[in-house]
Order: C-alpha cells, then structure tokens, then sequence
C-alpha cells in the first residue's frame, strides 16, 4: 500500500537519519519544507520532498493536504495511563487550600490509587486503560511510555505491567513499559524502607525481568519519598536486569538528585520543576535526557521547569504529559506544547523538537519515530487547514487534529 500526500502547506520536522535528539541552540530549529509532498508505502515513510521536485511515481490513495501541516506523531515518554478511577475529591480539597503533600499525608495521593488499583480485576484495569489510550492516540501521540507504580505489592506491580504488555499486544504504536514500584513506600514499610526497597529488588525484579514485562525503571526521588542513596539502589538493580533509569526527581525539592541519575546513566530524568545551576552543570554533555511535564505544573500549581535557562545552557529538553489521577489527569500532548510555549517561553519550534524527536529519545525509539525520515516509521499527524503551525500552541483550545496516521494507516 503506497500512500502519496501532496500540497502539504508545511511539512515540519524533516531531518536525517543522523539525528536522535537536538539540544540547545539546536532546538530553535525546526526544519520544515513549505508545499511538500510525502510518500508512505505499508507502515514506512519512504520520501518527501518539495511538490516542485515531486517524481513519477505509482500509488494507491493520495491524499490532497493543501493548507494543512503535517508533522510527526507527539512521542509522550512519560504517563501513567494505567491506573483505576480518578481522584477528584483530591483536586477539589486542593481548591480549598490543601497542597499535594498534605492530602498524601491523609493517605489519599499514591497510596488512594494504590488501594483501588489493587481491588481492581486485570480485565477492569485494562479496559479503563484503554480507553485513555485510545483518546491520547486521537490527540495526536503515537508513541508512550506507560509505568507501573501504583501496585505497590508484588502481585499490583505484576497486574499493572501485565496490563501494559497487553496493550503493547494489542496496539501497533510503540510503548515502552516503565517498572515503578518505587512510587511511594506502602503503609506497612513506612518505618521499614530498607524492607520495601529489598523486596522491589528481590522480589518484584526477578519477576518483572522473568516476564520481559518492563523496558526501563523508575523511582520517586524526592524528599518524604525515595532518598538519593535509596533510589541509586534501585538504579542499580535495574541495570543487572537491563532496564536503565528514567527517574522522577526534583519534582517539589532539589537534592542533588539528577547528578546521581547521570551518574548511574539515566536515559532521562523527569519533572525538574526545580532546577539548581548544580543540576544543570550535571546534566551537560550526557546522555541523560532531562523532561519537563508542564501540565502538571499547571494542575497543580507548582513551578514550571526552567526551560529558558536549560536550554540557553545548551541542555536538550523533552516534553510530556505525566498523565496519571493526581497530577495531571490529561494525556494531550497538544496542551503540553502550547503550555510550553506560554508559561515556559518556548518557542513553537523548541516546543515541537521537545514533543517529538526529544520525546522519543527520553524512550528509546528515536532510531524509528520522533521525526519526518526515509526509512521511519509513518506515525503523523494531518491538521485541519491553519494558517501556519504557530496555531498549534496559539489556539490552545481547540483540537486542529484532522486526522493521526499509524504505521501508515490513517486511525
Ligand atoms: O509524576 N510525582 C510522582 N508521581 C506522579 C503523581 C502520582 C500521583 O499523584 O498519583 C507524578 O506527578
Ligand atoms: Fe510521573
């Protein structure tokens, strides 16, 4: 099946096949051919180029793009789609003056989703998930990293990546399964860390690992939750099982959290909506990926990272959704970018690198997804006719999606 797009007002984010994630100055570059066409054949994007210098060439469906921006699928390399209900009661006591921190204290928070999570059927959690897979897809993205970490038990880790590998099965974008026991500490290890953190490594890893249930492992550092020394244990126990660290970490406190994650070659490390000059010293010339996930600032009302600051520092930076019941109960990439743009003061073509090529690095797929290449995977998104794609984070509410094509079928 060869699919030809022509009369593409502003095909964004064409590159090489050299490139894997830009940092930087680099980031302010966001390459583009203006009324360009774009060949597909089965899942694969097989040439694109300017109309002018369209070739002869056979097809089976063409499909006229004229006044529309094509551009890569958003690549969200942070969520936590798969959990039970919804916490609203939370959002609401936060409206009243509560903060994050004291509602955990309650027991609501992580622990709240756990509870459910662990009185909830394999079958139950899965058609939940589904659901908000299925709409982040209709918004554009077409690649996630999905985490575990509201089990909290070895048999609630076990459902939620048996959940995920399900959706691996059954969906033919790319997710990346993230193991995440080290979410919080359950009620009976809240005096007993060094228990809950030897049964994570002893107990649940071995499992994970027999199963080929997760790609990566993550942990909460951060003050009240998984200190630097005891998230470096976790690191390194999910390097001998071949899951390197994507951490959450200076989320409300810096505490020299991200040096130890680069240190322990973190593919990324993600919130920083607290970012000392130390922090960004150690996050230059690595290959760790720092991820700002701006609509959980906005949810919640905590900073937004420092993109300004990284990025004038030459770091790379990606952007995704967090989406997960407490923090950022929304998994629309489209909101994130235009968030970017206005609390963070990036620019459209910082924000679209930091959604897609940068996105997909920060998971490891950016050798197939994450940009408009010969030989990657067709995973794009068709607007509805705008005048030029400063739109995308300008009309920040409304959906400007037309249509979202994976591996080169048109959903
Ligand atoms: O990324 N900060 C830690 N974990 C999630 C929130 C989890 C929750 O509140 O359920 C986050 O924001
Ligand atoms: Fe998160």
């Amino acid at each position: 099946m060869r699919i030809l797009l022509t009369h593409i007002q502003e095909l964004l984010q064409v590159r090489d096949n050299t490139i894997d994630k830009v940092s930087g100055a680099e980031m302010a570059v966001l390459p583009l051919i203006k009324n360009a066409y774009l060949l597909i054949e089965n899942d694969l994007i097989v040439d694109f180029g300017s109309m002018s210098a369209l070739p002869e060439t056979n097809y089976d469906q063409k499909i006229n793009c004229e006044g529309r921006v094509v551009l890569p699928s958003w690549c969200d390399s942070h969520t936590h789609i798969v959990y039970v209900g919804s916490r609203e009661h939370e959002f609401v006591d936060r409206i009243n003056g509560l903060s994050y921190e004291e509602i955990a204290n309650r027991g609501g928070g992580i622990l709240n989703s756990a509870k459910k999570l662990n009185e909830t059927s394999e079958e139950e959690i899965y058609q939940q998930s589904k659901k908000r897979l299925d709409e982040v897809i209709s918004q554009g993205t077409g690649a996630v990293e999905i985490k575990s970490g509201y089990g909290l038990s070895v048999e609630g880790e076990l459902k939620m990546l048996r959940v995920i590998k399900r959706l691996k099965e059954n969906y033919n974008l790319p997710i990346k399964a993230t193991f995440l026991g080290a979410h919080a500490f359950p009620t009976d290890f809240k005096e007993n860390h060094q228990g809950y953190i030897d049964l994570i490594i002893n107990e649940m890893l071995p499992k994970i690992a027999e199963e080929n249930l997760a790609d990566y492992i993550d942990a909460f550092l951060e003050t009240g939750y998984f200190s630097v020394e005891e998230t470096q244990q976790i690191i390194q126990a999910g390097k001998k099982h071949n899951m390197p660290a994507k951490i959450h970490v200076n989320q409300f406190t810096a505490i020299n959290g991200i040096a130890a994650c680069v240190k322990l070659d973190a593919l990324s490390v993600d919130h920083l909506e607290i970012v000392t000059d130390e922090d960004i010293e150690a996050l230059k010339n690595t290959i760790t990926m720092p991820v700002a996930l701006p609509s959980c600032s906005f949810f919640i009302s905590i900073p937004y990272t420092p993109a300004r600051k990284m990025i004038n520092a030459g770091l790379p930076l990606a952007l995704a959704t967090d989406f997960n019941p407490g923090t950022t109960p929304s998994g629309n990439m489209n909101l994130v970018v235009a968030t970017a743009c206005i609390k963070m003061k990036m620019t459209p073509e910082e924000a679209i690198n930091a959604a897609t090529i940068n996105g997909a690095y920060a998971m490891g797929v950016s050798q197939t997804h994450g940009s408009i290449t010969i030989g990657k995977k067709a995973n794009i998104i068709i607007t509805k006719p705008i005048s030029s794609y400063y739109q995308i984070p300008y009309a920040f509410g409304s959906n400007l999606i037309q249509d979202v094509m994976i591996n080169g079928k048109i959903i």
